[in-house]
């Protein structure tokens, strides 16, 4: 049964990410996307780079995924989530959910009203986790995954939202499942 091969969370915890963690983010997104994987030198330039964010979940010192926060791709105002990716055998444990809430965080600290991100349209349990937050569709980006389509989603009125956002992230610290 799947759950019976499922590794016990040795101490699920989340931090900033630094160019130190380059190789285990690397080595993660080419265990999930193969040939489609963030180069070596765009991940490093990225960690390097003040105006990009890393924030880790890290399982003792297993790298088991990670949320990846660009203030410099969207226009001002707008901060774009560039990765998201979860470690298969940790997923359903609302680690991508944890992860997002520390980005709604970070840009109403910042006092900008905007997230958004771009996702493949046929990327079914992403959908849901966007939809969750309440991210809408602002494009369609043709054919922009390897021929694949895409969505450009968009959450807003961050500040607005801050307090039911803040009382959600509290549930979600109070979360008793795995992990
Ligand atoms: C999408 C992804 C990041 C979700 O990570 P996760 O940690 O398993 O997600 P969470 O446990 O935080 O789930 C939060 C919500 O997302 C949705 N969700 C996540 N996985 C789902 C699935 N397989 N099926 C349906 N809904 C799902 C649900 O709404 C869930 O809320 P619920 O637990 O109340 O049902 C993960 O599946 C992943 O890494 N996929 C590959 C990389 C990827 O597609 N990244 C997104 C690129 S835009």
């Amino acid at each position: 049964m799947y759950w019976l091969r499922r590794p016990k969370a040795a101490g699920l915890q989340f931090r900033a990410g630094t160019l130190e963690d380059l190789e285990p983010i690397h080595a993660l997104e080419v265990e999930l996307f193969g040939q489609e994987v963030w180069s070596y030198e765009h991940l490093s330039q990225a960690l390097s780079d003040s105006g990009q964010e890393f924030r880790l979940a890290v399982d003792g010192t297993q790298l088991v995924g990670y949320l990846w926060l660009d203030w410099i791709a969207g226009e001002r105002g707008t901060v774009e989530v560039d990765g998201l990716v979860v470690a298969p055998a940790y997923r359903r444990r609302k680690i991508a959910e944890r992860l997002l809430h520390w980005a709604v965080e970070r840009a109403v600290q910042a006092g900008w009203p905007r997230l958004q991100l771009k996702v493949r349209a046929d990327n079914l349990p992403a959908l849901k986790l966007y939809a969750k937050f309440g991210f809408h569709k602002v494009e369609d980006l043709p054919g922009v995954y390897a021929g694949k389509d895409g969505l450009l989603l968009r959450l807003e009125q961050l500040l607005t939202k801050a307090p039911e956002f803040a009382r959600k992230r509290s549930e979600l610290e109070g979360w008793q499942g795995q992990g």
